[in-house]
């Protein structure tokens, strides 16, 4: 069968260039232009890169146009709420959905692993009070290579996926700490018969002595299952998806031959922008300045205003110009929680209004700007009583095995190459 191929023409000179179009299983074909360079004396410009494809995956796929994402085949509503978060890790690193046997047992490595090295507890009193918990989170994240060294020995298999366990394993105590070192109260150690996300909701909540506050009339303030199922499901839509900056970022590092753990601290600091990761924060900040509904027309006509640098936070995705098929789960979640738990309505009614108004709008319709996964989880997570700086670092723990999972992927792939693009020289 005759190769596909595409044929570029140099119009200045009329020398020609033919380049293999390459089809994946979905998804648009590419044009391997990697010899571009070699063969024409000049490169290709793609600020943003919008239209390059960086790498081979196996692992997630994006639909931007249909709402649809996926995790190694599977939808994100056949997993989100309907397998636990460490199932979906599980699918992420080995490709396939464990038996119940290989879950628990999955389980339990990941509890055993949650524990960190006493001198990295201590590496948070270097830290004042209030610091951010991402910049914490990345720094002992970054300390953490000095404690694993061993692992840089990756061509020994069981090292390999010993590594990548981890990682996933300790992400949450170092998130508890690096919260708990913010307001100056004591650490609290995992609790190993706790699943993991209970396990974090405990390291956030409980007293010294793994007590949990007392409510009076005998209560305690126990951890509720619709706390532990919403916010695993808040984890699962969080674990991939594919090649975004942050990710792109961990593969970069990766590239150069870093320790892992220093290319997830990487991804670490590029998710903690307000332009990606950093925006769930930004989303409830917003939603209290506007503070009413009838505040929302002027805070519309803002974001549309070309002279303000106002944007709307939790509007608008390079890769979604069609619903964020994150946020439509999550809002299926947050209306169940209404019922539930104490969500917050002046906070919800005010989100809805800024909902309605902008998708009725000509100027978001005609760009594509739909609320994405930020506009929801925020809501979410205030009832689940979770502090607003910790917002992105809950992103941090569901998306670390989909970080590590593609660190992983690009090891394997015999095409990988240091990254490293070119510029349009335009200075003197
Ligand atoms: N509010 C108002 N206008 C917007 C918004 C917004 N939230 N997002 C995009 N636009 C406008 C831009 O001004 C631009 O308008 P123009 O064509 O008239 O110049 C157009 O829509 C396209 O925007 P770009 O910035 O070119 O789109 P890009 O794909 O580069 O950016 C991004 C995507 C960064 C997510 C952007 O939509 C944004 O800043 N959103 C707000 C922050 C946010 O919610 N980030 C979370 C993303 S999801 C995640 O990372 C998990």
């Amino acid at each position: 069968m005759a190769k596909n191929t595409m044929t570029l023409t140099d119009n200045r000179n009329g020398k020609s260039y033919e380049y293999d179009i390459v089809s994946g299983t979905r998804g648009p074909d590419v044009v391997n232009i990697s010899t571009f360079y070699k063969d024409s004396g000049m490169f290709t410009y793609d600020p943003g890169y919008t239209s390059t494809a960086s790498c081979e995956s196996k692992i997630t796929f994006i639909d931007g146009e249909n709402s649809e994402l996926r995790y190694r085949g599977y939808p994100i509503q056949e997993l989100a709420g309907k397998h636990s978060y460490l199932d979906v890790c599980y699918l992420l690193m080995r490709g396939r959905l464990p038996s119940p046997e290989e879950s628990k047992g999955f389980d339990l490595e990941i509890r055993h692993r949650s524990f960190i090295n006493e001198g990295l507890v201590r590496i948070f009193d270097a830290f004042p009070d209030g610091a951010h918990p991402m910049a914490t989170l990345g720094a002992a994240v970054m300390a953490l290579s000095t404690f694993y060294k061993e692992h840089l020995n990756l061509e020994d298999e069981a090292e390999f996926k010993e590594m990548r366990r981890r990682i996933v394993a300790k992400m949450p105590t170092i998130a508890a700490m690096a919260y708990r070192n913010s307001i100056g109260v004591p650490m609290i150690y995992p609790d190993v018969d706790r699943y993991f996300t209970e396990n974090f909701l405990y390291m956030l909540r409980a007293y010294p002595g793994g007590k949990m506050k007392n409510l009076g009339n005998g209560l305690k303030d126990e951890i509720k299952q619709v706390e532990v199922d919403a916010l695993d499901a808040i984890f699962t839509l969080h674990a991939d998806h594919e090649q975004n900056a942050s990710t792109t970022t961990v593969r970069n590092v990766a590239s150069t031959e870093a320790h892992p753990y220093v290319a997830i601290a990487s991804g670490i600091a590029a998710l903690w922008g307000s332009a990606h990761g950093g925006a769930n924060e930004k989303v409830m900040d917003q939603l209290r300045m506007i503070g009413d509904v009838k505040n929302v027309p002027s805070y519309i006509a803002k974001a549309k205003d070309k002279n303000d640098p106002f944007r709307l936070m939790g509007f608008g995705h390079r890769v979604y110009k069609n619903r964020d098929p994150r946020a439509e789960t999550l809002k299926g979640l947050q209306d169940k929680l209404r019922e539930e738990l104490n969500l917050d309505s002046q906070l919800l009614d005010v989100a809805a209004a800024v909902e309605e108004a902008a998708l009725k709008d000509d100027y978001f319709k005609d760009r594509g700007l739909y609320p994405n996964i930020d506009f929801y989880s925020g809501v979410i997570l205030t009832a689940l009583r979770i502090p607003v700086e910790m917002f992105t670092p809950i992103f941090v723990i569901g998306r670390t095995v989909g970080w590590i999972t593609q660190w992983s992927e690009l090891k394997q792939d015999p095409a990988h190459r240091i990254a490293r693009p070119r510029q349009l020289y335009t200075g003197k």
